[in-house]
């Protein structure tokens, strides 16, 4: 008889070995240790054994009952702490960790932040003008009258007959003067409007306006300002060109190009076949610009200078397509 219980033992041992899910474990248990069980029985049926050999069977049994049943209990705790690892609300601790995607600038805003780097080293501060402009500041104070043919140069959007979105960041030339007496060596960046739209043009775009006033500022300097900032925000290799040209704030007035970044000046697509870029207006300010803020034209001269940011970023990143700064599409913004 006391064999019986070790097989039994066994055989509940060798069954519990098999098992991969709680069902089958609570059967076993139910199979050796439930009411109907087999160790059950078995203590049950002691008082059929020969009187001699009853305490021992008893005691062995009763052994194995605590035994067993210990067993089954730390099965079923094992099989709990996998499987809550796996089921569906809990975590996976052996799953790689999700990296969490960090947004990042627009490129707009980084090229804006290198120019404004590069300037301000070299002396000059950022100021902000408003993107809702009055005619006068937008027009009027950089010698563009009103009826004046210039006036054609830029597609304005009128919000009312003296209020109109800002065309350019020279507005903040005069605002700036207004407030501040020379020596003035600020740049504005921000937003400008115009009514017009195609592949290397959109109606809300951005500048950044330079303004350098003091006693005995020369074309030079201009010159050599501006080589400075191309030979920074592109390399050292792009040179320059100064082409004689007209703005109404900026007399003598240019337009400054800079060798074909694509083609080194052997003439590509991107530069029609010139060899060279137009990257921005310049110039020495206007006399009567400074007259209309009230500046001793006799005692100051300055220089000026207007770039589109969006034309600087297409040349520096190879961009063709001036709007695709604006489509959202994270495919392309991720590549900054
Ligand atoms: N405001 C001009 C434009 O948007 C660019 C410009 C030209 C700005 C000459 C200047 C300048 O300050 O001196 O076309």
């Amino acid at each position: 008889m006391k064999k019986t219980i070790e097989q039994i033992k066994i055989e509940a041992l060798k069954e519990l070995e098999t098992t991969s899910d709680r069902e089958s474990i609570d059967a076993i248990s139910v199979r050796y240790l439930g009411r109907k069980g087999m160790v059950t029985k078995f203590l049950r049926n002691i008082s059929n054994l020969p009187i001699e050999e009853r305490p021992g069977a008893g005691k062995r049994a009763n052994e194995i009952k605590k035994d067993l049943d210990k067993l089954f209990k730390e099965a079923l705790k094992k099989l709990e702490a996998r499987s809550s690892i796996t089921t569906d609300n809990q975590i996976d601790v052996s799953l790689p960790g999700r990296t969490v995607r960090q947004g990042s600038l627009h490129p707009i805003t980084q090229i804006t932040w290198q120019i404004c780097e590069i300037f301000t080293r070299l002396g000059f501060d950022i100021v902000e003008g408003p993107e809702v402009e009055t005619d006068y500041y937008n027009f009027e104070a950089l010698n563009i009258p009103k009826n004046h043919p210039a006036r054609d140069m830029q597609d304005t959007f009128y919000i009312s007959k003296n209020i109109v979105l800002r065309t350019h960041t020279s507005p903040t030339q005069p605002r700036i003067m207004e407030k501040q007496k020379p020596p003035v060596r600020i740049i504005a960046p921000g937003k400008v409007y115009r009514c017009d739209s195609d592949l290397t043009h959109t109606p809300m775009f951005h500048q950044i306006e330079g303004l350098f006033v003091d006693k005995r500022v020369s074309f030079g300097d201009l010159k050599g300002m501006l080589t400075t900032f191309i030979h920074r925000i592109f390399d050292e290799q792009t040179s320059l060109r100064f082409r004689p040209s007209f703005f109404p704030f900026t007399e003598p007035s240019a337009e400054v190009d800079i060798r074909c970044v694509m083609c080194r000046g052997k003439g590509c697509r991107v530069c029609s076949q010139t060899g060279w870029l137009e990257i921005m207006g310049a110039g020495m300010v206007h006399p009567a610009v400074f007259e209309n803020v009230g500046y001793d034209t006799n005692l100051y001269t300055g220089f000026a200078f207007g770039m589109g940011i969006e034309r600087i970023a297409m040349l520096k990143y190879g961009i063709d397509d001036i709007r695709k700064y604006y489509e959202n599409d994270l495919r392309f913004l991720r590549q900054f």
